[in-house]
């Protein structure tokens, strides 16, 4: 029996990756801001599958959140074998019309958050000699587009470095770059992507399963779905200067309005 920590567990990607761990048999600690959902998913993935899942609170915008999760990670009497670094968000509008707080706000979940709990875990993996760590980034890595994308080409640059630099240990480090992704993401962050074409919405079990035969074949980085590999190969063809142009006019007519 092995356990894997997931972070933004509540919806989305999150609790797609707790139901596909449970049903595989692992025992889950789900983390999340809200405390009640959380409860309530951790009893029914038990009552499902019978795995134990056990909850932890934390807000991962806050040095205590933070904190709370990389002592649960680092905690040897209790081992998590995978983290799957999933919880983020996005900000509606444009660099100047959103306040810089929310940004830094955007940084420290996305990237310190990341960070820290990579560390925290990695550091146990290692001496044991085994484990994994899936951080979910975007496809908006790998475009110029804004606090998001950077944000997200962060986690894929060091992801891929850090399995680098423990290849040979028995750890294995995965980005995971999804496209569009039908969850509560725009939703919550008042985007209306009523206008992103039916074909580029891609379902979170899938995303999941991709993701997890990804890890298991030992790749560093995973892009679910043929239409966004060939999206993302076409996309590396282009001039900087021509696919900034192309990303800014898409994220237009598809992005926050
Ligand atoms: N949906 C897409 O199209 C898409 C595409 C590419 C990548 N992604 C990435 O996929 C990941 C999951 O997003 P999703 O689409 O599944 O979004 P979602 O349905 O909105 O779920 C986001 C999860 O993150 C948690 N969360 C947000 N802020 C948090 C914080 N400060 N501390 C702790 N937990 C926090 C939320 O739970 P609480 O509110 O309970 O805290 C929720 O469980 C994100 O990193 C996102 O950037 C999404």
């Amino acid at each position: 029996m092995t356990t894997a920590l997931i972070t933004g567990a509540t919806a989305g990607l999150g609790a797609a990756f707790a139901r596909r761990l449970a049903r595989d048999g692992h025992d889950l600690v789900l983390v999340a801001r809200n405390g009640e959902r959380l409860r309530e998913e951790a009893a029914a993935l038990h009552d499902r599958y019978g795995v134990e899942a056990s909850v932890t609170v934390a807000d991962l915008s806050t040095e205590g959140g933070i904190s709370a999760v990389e002592e649960r990670l680092a905690d040897q009497d209790r081992p998590v074998d995978l983290l799957v670094n999933n919880a983020g968000f996005g900000n509606k509008d444009t660099f100047l019309n959103v306040p810089v707080e929310d940004e830094l706000t955007m940084l420290k979940v996305h990237c310190e958050a990341v960070l820290r709990l990579t560390s925290a875990a990695a550091g146990s993996m290692r001496a044991r000699g085994r484990g994994g760590v899936v951080n979910v980034a975007s496809v908006a890595a790998f475009v110029p587009r804004g606090t998001y994308g950077a944000s997200k080409a962060w986690v894929v640059q060091f992801t891929q470095g850090v399995a680098k630099d423990l290849a040979g240990s028995g750890v294995r480090l995965m980005a995971l770059c999804p496209g569009f992704v039908r969850t509560e993401f725009h939703q919550r962050a008042g985007m209306d992507a009523g206008s992103v074409p039916g074909w580029m919405w891609l379902d979170a079990d899938k995303v999941v399963d991709a993701a997890v035969k990804d890890l298991a074949r030992g790749r560093t980085l995973s892009i679910p779905d043929a239409r966004y590999k060939a999206l993302m190969g076409a996309a590396n063809l282009l001039p900087r200067g021509l696919l900034a142009r192309a990303s800014s006019s898409t994220g237009r007519r598809y992005g926050p309005r």
